[in-house]
């Protein structure tokens, strides 16, 4: 049994390693994003019995980005099952910028090479069940609700408008895909599921208790509820290793050594089986789209606690 964290300490280390804010930059390809504050900093660790420890600006809210393509792919997988959703995106990282197209065009048949990078989770998004673009948010949305148990949780309207206007190459993405019969869906539909699901909004507390039901094998804290079924949870967990912080993943696994993801808001997820979530929120990126202050954070973090899975 690893010792908790108590509030001081980790408000401490958080303190320790903000002044890294200023080796990165805000994402700015999405205007409404760019306007975040880089020192705004937080972090939240989620335990299994119930307890949150929470530092720095917990109330302040961002924007999933692709933490949500963990969280599409784990819908996506109930509703469709593993043989449909892996007919149509692999398994393998690809040490490629998220937003790559290149690899599309080098495979025959053409699939998004994993399900972690933005052309496996436009066709992910592609695979939530329902009848409209609205329905397919509202069944995501409402995952989130039972995940975190928080109801207020919501899509941030300003921030999907920006992504979706802006969105010139993941609706190339989507166009590409379509012609290779990998999406069903049509483009311009699918492209709002997506900006939708990147664009809902959580706080740093929300996000680590979605960790932490990875971390419980996909069962609800309080109730034991298998949300999302165990092998299914593991999969995605296994997800967030070999790909879950795009081509920096090797670095982080030896770093950090944690199933993590990130998204271009800032905010970065991690589950460790038999422990919790660990959410933190710093919108300064490093040039492969991952959180400054959140590598850092989870780095002290798994060394001092000798977190590593590995
Ligand atoms: O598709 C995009 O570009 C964003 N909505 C999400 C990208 C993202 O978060 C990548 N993260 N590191």
């Amino acid at each position: 049994m690893i010792d908790k964290l108590d509030k001081e300490t980790l408000e401490a280390w958080l303190d320790n390693v903000s002044s890294y804010a200023e080796d990165g930059r805000v994402a700015d390809y999405i205007p409404a994003l760019s306007k975040r504050d880089p020192n705004e900093l937080a972090a939240s660790i989620y335990y299994l019995d119930g307890d949150c420890v929470k530092a720095g600006k917990v109330d302040c809210c961002f924007t999933l980005q692709s933490i949500s393509k963990v969280l599409s792919l784990a819908l996506a997988l109930i509703d469709n099952g593993e043989d449909y959703v892996f007919d149509r995106v692999g398994m393998e990282p690809t040490g490629d910028p998220f937003h790559s197209i290149y690899r599309l065009e080098q495979h025959r048949p053409s699939k998004p090479l994993n399900p972690m990078i933005n052309a496996g989770a436009l066709a992910v998004s592609d695979m939530i069940r329902g009848g409209s673009i609205e329905e397919k948010v509202g069944r995501l949305l409402s995952f989130l609700h039972e995940l975190t148990d928080d109801h207020t949780i919501q899509v941030n309207e300003g921030v999907a408008d920006s992504e979706y206007e802006t969105a010139f190459l993941n609706r190339s993405l989507l166009y590409y895909l379509k012609q290779h019969g990998v999406i069903a869906g049509d483009v311009e539909e699918t492209l709002k599921v997506y900006t939708h699901q990147c664009s809902i909004d959580v706080n740093v507390q929300s996000l680590s208790k979605i960790g932490a039901v990875f971390a419980n094998e996909g069962r609800d804290l309080n109730s034991g509820r298998q949300i999302i079924p165990k092998h299914l949870a593991r999969i995605c967990k296994t997800f967030m290793v070999t790909c879950g912080m795009y081509d920096a993943s090797g670095s982080f696994a030896i770093k950090v050594g944690l199933p993590a993801k990130s998204g271009v808001s800032g905010g970065v997820m991690a589950s460790l089986n038999g422990f919790g979530g660990i959410a933190v929120y710093g919108p300064a990126l490093d040039d492969k789209g991952n959180s400054v202050v959140g590598l850092k954070l989870l780095e002290v973090l798994s060394n001092r606690y000798d977190l590593s899975i590995f």
